[in-house]
Parts: C-alpha cells; sequence; structure tokens
C-alpha cells in the first residue's frame, strides 16, 4: 500500500467523524466534555515569569504520559510511541523531573484502524479503560506534565482514568498532546480541572505534530525548550 493511499484512509477514517487533521482535530463537545463545566475554568492558569520560575525551584515533578505503540498515523509501525518520545524530551530539558507512562490493563491493537475502531467505541461509553498501576507517592509531586496523544479529537479515554485516581489538591497540571497538528485542542482546559479534582491547570500547553517528533525528535527540541522556558522552567 502506498503512503498516499494509506494517508488518504486513514483521513477518511477522522474525515468521517468530522475532525480536523490540521490542529490536532477540532475541539469539538464529547461526552465527556459536554457534561463538563462550560467556559473558562477558575483553575486556569497561564504564563509564567521568573517569580513563578523562582516558585518551582526545588518542587518535585512527575511527567506523566499515554503513548501507543504499533501501527500509528502517517508513522507506520513504531516501537517507542510519539508521545513516550515528547516526554522523555521534556524531562531531559527538565534535567529533575520522574516519569510514569500511562498503561492499560487491556492493550490497544496494534493495528491502527483496529485501535481507531475501539477508541471509539471506548469515547462513545464514556469509558474507564483499567490502568495497570498507580504512581507510587502520588502526593509527594506538585506538578504533572500529563502527554496523550489526541484520539478523536478527545484525550483517549485511559487519561481520564489517570486523572480521577488521584487527590489533585494543590497540584499544578500542565498538558502536551501529540495529533497528526501541531497544536493543542484546547480541550485540555477544561477538562483536566473538570476530572483531575483540586488540580490547578498551567498553560499554554503544547501540542506537536506526532511524525515530527517520531522523525526527527531533535527538529522538535528548540519547540519544548522555548515551551518551558515561556513557563518559567528553564
Ligand atoms: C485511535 C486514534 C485516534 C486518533 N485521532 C486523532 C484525531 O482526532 N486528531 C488528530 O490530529 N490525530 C489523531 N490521531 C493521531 C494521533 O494523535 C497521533 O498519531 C499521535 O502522535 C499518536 O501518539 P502516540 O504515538 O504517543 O500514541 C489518532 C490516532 C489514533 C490511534
Amino acid at each position: 500500500m502506498s503512503i498516499n493511499r494509506r494517508g488518504f484512509i486513514r483521513l477518511a477514517v477522522f474525515g468521517m467523524a468530522g475532525l480536523l487533521l490540521t490542529g490536532c482535530g477540532a475541539a469539538s463537545d464529547t461526552k465527556n466534555t459536554a457534561e463538563a463545566v462550560s467556559g473558562k475554568s477558575a483553575a486556569v492558569s497561564s504564563g509564567a515569569g521568573t517569580q513563578e520560575a523562582a516558585k518551582q525551584t526545588g518542587k518535585k515533578i512527575l511527567v506523566a504520559y499515554f503513548s501507543r505503540t504499533g501501527d500509528n498515523y502517517e508513522v507506520g509501525i513504531i516501537e517507542k510511541g510519539n508521545t513516550h518520545i515528547m516526554a522523555d524530551m521534556i524531562a531531559e530539558e527538565l534535567g529533575n523531573a520522574d516519569t510514569f507512562e500511562i498503561k492499560t490493563v487491556k492493550e490497544y491493537a496494534k493495528n491502527y484502524r483496529e485501535c481507531t475502531e475501539e477508541a471509539k467505541a471506548e469515547k462513545a461509553e464514556d469509558a474507564r479503560p483499567e490502568l495497570k498501576e498507580k504512581v507510587a507517592n502520588f502526593s509527594d509531586y506538585d506538578t504533572v506534565f500529563l502527554g496523550y496523544p489526541i484520539w478523536w479529537s478527545d484525550l483517549p479515554m485511559p487519561v481520564y482514568t489517570f486523572l480521577e485516581s488521584y487527590d489533585w489538591s494543590g497540584k499544578t497540571v500542565i498538558p502536551f498532546c501529540t495529533s497528526a497538528g501541531d497544536a493543542m485542542t484546547g480541550l485540555e482546559e477544561r477538562v483536566i480541572p473538570t476530572y483531575a479534582k483540586g488540580a490547578q491547570v498551567k498553560l499554554p500547553g503544547l501540542g506537536l505534530r506526532g511524525k515530527n517528533m517520531q522523525d526527527a525528535p531533535e527538529s522538535q527540541r528548540p519547540k519544548v525548550q522555548s515551551w518551558l522556558k515561556e513557563l518559567g522552567y528553564q
């Protein structure tokens, strides 16, 4: 199968759902988000500055991410997921962060199209797939960088399970994602404070194209660096 044909089929899969592949898909209301708060959450902050940077010093940081291996959009069969690569880069740049991979008990299909069907069904059911492990000593972390691929213009359902599994009081969550586009969806601003009870979401998040992260990760590093700098981390 040629790349173009394959790409077309993949585009068609998303196209049927009315998703915009440029820019991570439309920030459409989902079953989850339709029930979520409307408007801008008070638990959202943006920007950083030196004062904020100073406040971060000495705090414990976790980079938690969900990512999938196997056949994926635009990249063929991969052994390390796009978001996983981005998470490792963020942790590397931070220098003092721990990482945690969000893994489901039941693995998703390695076949891309099968996986899109599984994910579609889970989203329709507003499922909460069971996770394999919990973060040890979660209460020790002040800041959690949370990464995920965009699935059907939304967060994958296991990320909702993750958000609902902890007490987030007093914690700051900084989102990042990979997708077919180069942007966040905008959902994170509403979804994270709604499902991660007590969390403060710090924006902007960073959305990068999965294919670039997979095929040319070093070309993406300056974007990660300037984002962290904007947030006050470098
Ligand atoms: C089930 C599924 C649904 C997807 N839905 C979208 C989408 O709605 N919009 C988009 O831009 N990309 C979508 N993608 C592409 C992924 O977001 C992209 O390939 C991402 O980089 C994968 O990251 P990972 O390797 O960390 O899993 C989807 C991929 C899968 C497997």
